[in-house]
């Protein structure tokens, strides 16, 4: 997945996409690139690597030009080269392009034939270049564009320009997001409404299979047949100025900082202050009734999903299946109609998250999704939307957005419950109680830093971490390890403690250290025994507990981290919090690029 952005206008394009990009980076960031209309004819700028990279080049070789077309990579087809980097194209067409154009060989052998010179090894040429035959043939850009896009199967959000025709940019969707900006005497195309919030808040999203035709007056957006489209201008709510690190040194470290208040928002919304009791969005559906809920979602997103299930089943006593959505989308679970599809996504991109909500929908499923972003396709497509106030997430690891989902998943599951009757005023109380402490304790663990630091410096050393808890912890335990592999790049395992005997424990050794997420109560002494059963092999444990816990684990570990007191209810927040805190700890001793870690992306549009 990639970012794209267009601009047709008066003013100077290359600032104004540059600009774009940099908020657009968190989708990629293998390559960049603009292309610009000078003079009638089609310029581009590349480079490999992040758009420092891009700017450094525009530097030395200024892009003017008031209609252009730029791209941050995330790489699926071809090397992350500057050769692959977008945009793509010939002296008659340049193309922008987000997704898989998945019949590309088969569209590539044709067009070879008929005497196109492919020059890249990208998916993305192929549209360039079938394109650029159309206009050779005789067909005008639009007549071209719509001629290409019949042919294409996969998943696009396209942006072209075209030489001889300054005042022309075309965008079209299918599978994958784009906005199409409307401003004073100039008008946009960009993959979110994030991207385009400092340029214009009027915002209208291409329908699925849409393409539009811009000048620098206005649209006109037409469906697959060639038939005009309907579209909504909308005004975005998006803040349009810069987003800083506010004196901290990465965006993680000052996103994790943001917990407490991210997770004070989000319960403000759903949490009435005077009766301190659960209030959701009035629901097109009852959760008295719904028979059983099919939980999915992607990466962190997923983790905080499994926490939600052990929330619903165990106080809401409703079943929850979970699996992760690039699964779920293909497994084709029998589902009664009328049951609950719960979807998690910060983005509200994520393309295998998407395709699942749509195949639960398919499936007669009522669709409520849990999402970071009101303006997302997932937004669009749901029957109802709990928001998460956690603000934009420019770190490509998820901290604050992974609390915030937790905090919503924790409200829903008492929701259901007291709409079931497994849980009375009495049990409410004593949830939300817990939930409205969470922000003074998240507050508290910043104190624990020189404990987790401690722990670090024994992690950073390891080639291979395995990461253990029980019931709502397991899950802790897999975003704990999730984190780590993203930005330290260490390799880290996850298991439920339980299973560490069946398998796992063959790898202990004092190299492999053990971090536990431990809290005590019911299954403390379970986990306790698993982790004497690691420490009598050798093995080196780093535990996170509270103040109960910690008098048996620190016979025991090496090093035990006393987390505030807390409900068992809101504990596995408090333990997500301070897992991410240890992992962005390691990757610092580490030195590796934080928010940006390699091959990753933040928005995952592709399958
Ligand atoms: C990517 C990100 C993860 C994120 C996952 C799901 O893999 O790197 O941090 O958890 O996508 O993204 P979503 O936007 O759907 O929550």
């Amino acid at each position: 997945m990639c970012g794209i952005v267009g601009v047709v206008g008066l003013r100077d394009a290359t600032p104004l996409l540059f600009g774009a990009l940099r908020r657009l980076e968190y989708r990629g960031y293998d390559s960049a690139g603009i292309a610009t209309l000078v003079n009638g004819h089609i310029e581009r700028r590349r480079a490999e690597g992040k758009l420092d990279n891009l700017g450094i080049v525009l530097e030395r070789f200024a892009l003017p030009g008031v209609t252009g077309i730029g791209h941050t990579r995330w790489a699926t087809h071809g090397a992350p080269t500057e050769g692959n980097a977008h945009p793509h194209g010939t002296e008659r067409v340049s193309v922008v392009h987000n997704g898989i154009i998945e019949n590309h060989a088969e569209l590539r052998a044709e067009l070879e034939q008929a005497g196109q010179n492919f020059t890249t090894e990208t998916d993305t040429e192929t549209v360039a270049q079938m394109v650029d035959l159309h206009l050779k043939q005789g067909m005008t850009p639009s007549q071209a564009a719509h001629a290409c896009l019949k042919r294409l199967h996969g998943a696009y959000a396209l942006a072209m320009i075209f030489a001889g025709h300054p005042e022309l940019m075309i965008g079209a969707r299918h599978g994958a997001p784009l906005a199409v900006g409307f401003g004073e005497d100039e008008m946009f195309l960009g993959s979110d409404s994030l991207a385009l919030a400092p340029l214009t808040r009027r915002i209208a999203y291409l329908r699925d299979g849409d393409w539009a035709v811009l000048s620098r007056h206005g649209a006109e957006f037409f469906d697959l047949d060639g038939t005009p489209a309907p579209f909504e201008i909308k005004t975005s709510a998006l803040p349009g100025g810069a987003i800083g690190k506010d004196g901290y040194r990465h965006y993680m470290e000052k996103e994790l900082h943001e917990h407490p208040l991210v997770i004070g928002q989000t319960l403000q919304r759903m949490i009435d202050p005077a009766t301190r009791r659960v209030v959701l969005p009035e629901l097109p559906f009852d959760l008295a009734t719904i028979p059983r809920i099919t939980m999915t979602a992607c990466g962190s997103a997923f983790y905080a999903g499994l926490i939600g299930r052990s929330w619903l089943e165990s106080e809401a006593r409703i079943p929850v299946d979970a699996d992760v959505a690039s699964e779920l989308r293909y497994r084709e679970p029998p589902l009664a109609r009328g049951g609950l599809g719960l979807l998690i996504s910060q983005s509200g991109e994520t393309a295998d998250t998407l395709a699942a909500l749509r195949s639960l929908r398919e499936a007669g499923q009522h669709v409520l999704s849990v999402l970071n972003v009101a303006e997302s396709t997932m937004a669009r497509e749901s029957d109802i939307v709990l928001d998460t106030i956690a603000g934009p997430e420019i770190c490509v690891a998820s901290t604050k957005a992974f609390t915030a989902q937790l905090s919503v998943l924790a409200c829903l599951a008492i929701a259901t419950g007291r709409a079931r009757g497994t849980i009375d005023e009495a049990r409410e109380e004593i949830l939300v109680q817990a939930l409205l402490d969470l922000p003074g304790r998240a507050a508290e663990l910043f104190g624990l830093a020189p404990m987790i630091q401690q722990a670090a410096q024994i992690v950073a050393e390891a080639r291979d971490v395995l990461y253990l808890g029980r019931g709502s912890h397991f899950p802790v335990a897999l975003e704990g390890a999730l984190k780590l592999k993203e930005i330290s790049y260490i390799h880290a395992e996850a298991y439920a403690a339980g299973e560490m005997k069946h398998g796992p424990i063959a790898l202990i050794d004092r190299n492999v250290p053990i971090v536990a997420s431990a809290p005590s109560g019911r299954l403390f002494d379970k986990t306790a025994s698993n982790l004497q059963e690691a420490q009598a092999r050798g093995g080196r444990l780093l535990v996170f507990t509270d103040p109960d816990g910690a008098a048996r684990m620190e016979r025991i570990a090496e090093c035990t981290i006393v987390l505030p007191e807390t409900h068992a209810f809101a504990a596995p927040i408090l333990h997500s919090i301070a897992v991410q805190m240890l992992a962005y700890e390691v990757a610092l001793l580490k030195g590796t690029d934080v928010d940006q870690p390699r091959n990753l992306a933040k928005s995952v549009t592709v399958e």
